[in-house]
């Protein structure tokens, strides 16, 4: 066993670690929702209250995690879900996660809202690479950047459906956390009293939106880029801009942010090759469900063959089976890719890979399930009394 499994052997510890080596504005704005953060705080609970029933009579070779998404088989069903500045949650991160991902050969999603480029992270990754796209508001840039997702060699996008307004998050609104950071004597503070944070930030540079800078008018500040952002991607999608984004991308397409069973449907039919049950981490609306309560209903009602991932609340590798066990083909994961990032370092996103391969190939021994697939028929459902 090495020193790195002793040290960090499941997500709780890396997610302890974290919190002492980043600075309070950072962490929390990683770790909150807004409101009371109910939100936030279900999506890790309805995981809890998933029961699985193991079976010890039959025999059950060695679990297979293997999951094939469109064509190409994947070593374990969970992937790295977009993070938005995780180059300032952590900085330097985004490239060893992307790197983590296809050595560990599971899907990496990039966000529009990451600090490295698509067309520096698209080689990287290679085809276990999707883009998530946030559309702009202005249509020869949306038409830009979906072609400039195409040619830094994705195929597949994710189209985030659920941001149609800014949200107030009281934490970062206490912390005055904006984007560049109000660098008042509490947050000056923060950085000094946090030298790995603050060091990672001169090694790595004040970090910048890399996918949109091209958009932004030369020499923009910090500020000014960030306002430009906040101008530019905001407003409903419906079903115009969805239809032609759907036209405009030639590749495979999955819409993330899907919580009701008549949209679900309707993105469907408006040409979406999947779904991501999500309430973004519980980051939009405190009073939004969790994947765990409505991913059963939408299975329902779209069938077997429909590719729905689920995320929200993933610790584990059992986590991973939960969400499996209740419908989902796979799943995505976000905050635990940060707290391994700043709690082991570049290596810390492959550590959690494997932790969470660990977890959950002995979960499915344990339960005597030999492949993921075959998950939904170990949900245990207590009869009513
Ligand atoms: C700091 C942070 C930034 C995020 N940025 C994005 C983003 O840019 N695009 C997106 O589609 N979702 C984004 N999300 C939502 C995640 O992709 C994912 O849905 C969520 O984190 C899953 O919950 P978990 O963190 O409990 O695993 C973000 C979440 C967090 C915590």
């Amino acid at each position: 066993m090495t020193s790195l499994h002793r040290r960090f052997p499941c997500v709780v510890d890396m997610e302890a670690a974290a919190k002492r080596r980043m600075p309070k504005f950072v962490h929390d704005y990683l770790i909150g929702g807004l409101g009371r953060e109910s939100s936030v705080r279900r999506n890790v609970a309805s995981l809890d209250t998933i029961e699985l029933m193991p079976r010890y009579l039959s025999e059950a070779p060695a679990p297979d995690m293997g999951i094939t998404l469109f064509g190409k088989r994947f070593d374990a069903p969970f992937g790295v879900a977009p993070l938005g500045l995780a180059g300032l949650l952590w900085p330097g991160c985004e490239v060893p996660l992307a790197k983590a991902a296809r050595a560990h050969n599971i899907p990496h999603v990039l966000s529009t809202f990451a600090n490295r480029a698509m067309e520096t992270i698209g080689p990287i990754v290679g085809d276990n690479g999707w883009f998530q796209f946030y559309p702009p508001n202005d249509p020869a840039m949306e038409e830009d950047m979906i072609g400039r997702a195409a040619r830094a060699g994705y195929e597949t996008l994710v189209l985030t459906v659920d941001i149609p307004a800014p949200t107030r998050r009281e934490r970062d609104i206490r912390n005055g956390m904006s984007v560049p950071p109000v660098l008042d004597l509490k947050t000056m503070f923060q950085i000094a009293t946090h030298p790995h944070w603050a060091r990672h930030v001169l090694r790595n540079g004040i970090p910048d939106f890399e996918n949109l800078s091209p958009y932004y008018p030369k020499g923009s500040s910090l500020q000014e880029s960030a306002a430009f952002v906040g101008r530019t991607m905001t407003g409903h999608l419906g079903e115009t801009r969805v239809r032609r984004i759907r036209d405009a991308w030639n590749g495979r397409m999955l819409v993330k942010g899907v919580l009701d069973v008549s949209e679900a449907q309707a993105y469907m039919a408006l040409g979406a090759d999947g779904l991501i049950v999500s309430n973004h981490g519980g980051r939009q609306l405190d009073a939004a469900p969790t994947a765990v309560s409505v991913l059963p209903g939408i299975r329902h009602a779209l069938g077997p063959d429909v590719l729905i991932a689920a995320d929200g609340g993933v610790r584990s590798g059992l986590d991973v089976a939960r969400y499996l066990a209740l419908g989902a083909d796979f799943v995505l994961i976000g905050r635990p890719f940060v707290f391994a990032s700043a709690a082991v370092g570049a290596e810390g996103g492959g550590h959690l890979m494997t932790i969470l391969k660990a977890e959950l190939s002995g979960a499915m021994a344990q339960l005597g399930c030999r492949t993921v697939a075959d998950l939904p028929s170990f949900l245990h459902a207590p009869r009513a009394n």
